[in-house]
């Protein structure tokens, strides 16, 4: 009998057909020897316990690991992956859409004419932002930080960066765009506060394609209606899939509904990086590269 895998969520395709090859496939996670979660479902001690000691692996379907307790899952001998590298450039990608259709009001734009406004080409009107000769501003200067930045320098833009352990202020005091790309820790949960909004450039934008919880939402909305920075555009969002209504309310916004990886390619990709996990550690007996420390 192959090892046993639950999933957590509706898998694309070709990945539930690589997954179904090798394993048996699973309802319950009672008793199983892996699990494949998505991002929706938090990866607890509790849940860890109701599949039992036998568990070996969880591989999660994306490269962010906040929706798992990595402590409650050392404790119990089981190794957690992730899918790192593949989406990179889609995330990236994304991160400059957003950018672009912050700064040159394309999505504002789009509203205005789905409206039935009536208007004229003028030379005054709707002027926007170029992203060239901007400082980019990059906190979390990972795999996805590093791939934004240098497609911002592609436009033209000039790139600084904030790690972990730097102080963030700089960037925050000197980038015309503050883009997120650290992952969601206890560290970086609220990084970007009221005080933060204080500290950025009243000209400055907010892009967020990491995590919501990253960014205090309703200081956010401060910000935003007091004209403390200038705009934001967000991929994610502090209690998902809810939205601050407010946000909905400005046109310095912009907002897409978690889909930086959202292509089909990466996603495949990602999905078959977590089955590549599942064997390794269920068939093979080895330590799959993407696991997490
Ligand atoms: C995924 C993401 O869509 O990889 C991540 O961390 O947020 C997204 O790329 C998500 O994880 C799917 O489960």
């Amino acid at each position: 009998m192959p090892p046993t895998v639950h999933v957590t969520g509706e898998l694309p395709a070709r990945v539930h057909e690589a997954l179904a090859e090798s394993f048996t496939l699973a309802d319950r996670i009672e008793g199983v020897d892996g699990v494949l979660s998505v991002l929706t479902k938090r990866v607890d001690g509790a849940l860890l316990d109701r599949a039992g000691p036998q568990l070996r692996i969880v591989a999660n379907y994306g490269v962010g690991v906040d929706n798992v307790d990595l402590e409650a899952a050392r404790t119990r001998n089981v190794l957690i992956a992730n899918t790192p590298d593949v989406l990179t450039d889609a995330v990236a990608e994304l991160t400059i859409a957003l950018t672009l259709a912050l700064l040159r009001r394309v999505a504002e734009g789009d509203r205005f004419l789905r409206r039935k406004a009536r208007w004229s080409f003028s030379l005054e009107f709707m002027l926007g932002e170029s992203l060239r000769g901007k400082t980019f501003g990059v906190v979390g200067p990972g795999r996805i930080g590093r791939a934004a930045a240098s497609l911002a320098e592609a436009f033209g833009a000039r790139a600084i960066f904030a790690g972990r352990g730097d102080e963030i202020g700089v960037v925050l005091e000197t980038a015309d765009v503050v883009s997120l790309h650290c992952p969601l820790t206890p560290e970086t949960r609220h990084l970007i506060d009221a005080a933060a909004f204080a500290r950025m450039r009243s000209t400055a934008v907010l892009v967020n394609t990491a995590r919501g919880q990253i960014v205090d939402e309703a200081a956010l909305v401060e910000a935003l209606r007091n004209a403390t920075i200038a705009g934001a555009a967000l991929d994610v969002y502090e209690r998902e899939p809810e939205v601050s209504p407010e946000l909905l309310e400005l046109e310095n916004v912009v907002l897409t509904p978690h889909v930086a990886s959202a292509t089909p390619d990466t996603r495949e990709a990602m999905g078959m990086l977590a089955v590549e996990a599942l064997r390794a550690v269920l068939l093979e007996g080895r330590i799959p590269p993407n696991t997490v420390p």
